[in-house]
């Protein structure tokens, strides 16, 4: 049994920045389940699936394998063994993502290959439900949150340094959407646990943000 660490937040809360960092400087695997609802909304829309209607993209799930594989930048997410890393991170494959992660059929897919993950290593795994529902005994849980305008601007920040066009108010408004359906979703909404440690990032350095969760890593370990 791995000792896990679990970060939930919404969209642009630096999740993925901040676990990467600790990750490394832990020595944890770092698990990013939000690439893996990225791959499957990739395929469903590959293949051509209306990713509104939960029973296509239900009858279709089970065409999708999806595996990890680590190298020196980090993860890799193969989707039935092709590598898609690169192309996971757009706002639109977010949204592709965000709509097919409501179904169950779906989240059941994901669900086991993360607890296996979580149950054979030592990680921190990020999400919405991860300390919710994937793994509710997760020695250490975070709850990431900070202001939707702050978090606009880092997305926004992010895409012109990759030399792409970012327009703040449209930004604003699509992560605002997201929020809104991922917390407002049946299955696995967007929360907080109760035993998570809440951390508003709006004023925070990354640098900060890391160092907390590693000492609290730490922390709980020596316990
Ligand atoms: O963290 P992210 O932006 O890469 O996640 C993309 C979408 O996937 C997000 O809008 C909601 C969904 N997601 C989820 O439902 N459960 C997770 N554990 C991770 C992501």
């Amino acid at each position: 049994m791995g000792f896990n660490v679990a970060i939930d937040g919404p969209a642009g809360s630096g999740k993925s920045t901040v676990a990467k960092r600790a990750a490394a400087q832990l020595h944890f695997y770092y698990v990013d389940t939000g690439a893996m609802y990225r791959a499957i909304g990739l395929y469903m829309s590959r293949i051509g699936v209306d990713l509104q209607n939960e029973e296509q993209v239900s009858a279709h799930i089970g065409e999708t394998r999806i595996d990890l594989a680590y190298d020196a930048s980090g993860q890799r997410v193969l989707l039935n063994g092709e590598d898609v890393t690169p192309v996971l991170r757009s706002e639109e494959v977010g949204a592709m993502a965000s709509a097919v992660s409501r179904y169950p059929a779906v989240r059941n897919h994901l669900t086991e290959l993360q607890r296996t993950l979580a149950r054979e290593h030592d990680v921190i795994m990020d999400g919405r439900d991860i300390g919710t529902c994937i793994l509710p005994h997760a020695g250490l849980k975070i709850f990431l949150t900070a202001d939707p305008a702050v978090r606009a601007r880092r997305r926004v920040g992010e895409l012109r340094e990759k030399g792409k066009k970012a327009d703040f108010d449209q930004i604003l408004a699509e992560i605002i959407a997201r929020d809104d359906q991922d917390e407002h979703r049946k299955v696995a909404p967007l929360r907080q646990a109760e035993d998570a440690v809440r951390l508003d990032t709006s004023d925070m350095s990354i640098d900060a943000v890391t160092g907390e969760i590693v000492r609290l890593a730490r922390e709980k370990m020596e316990k």
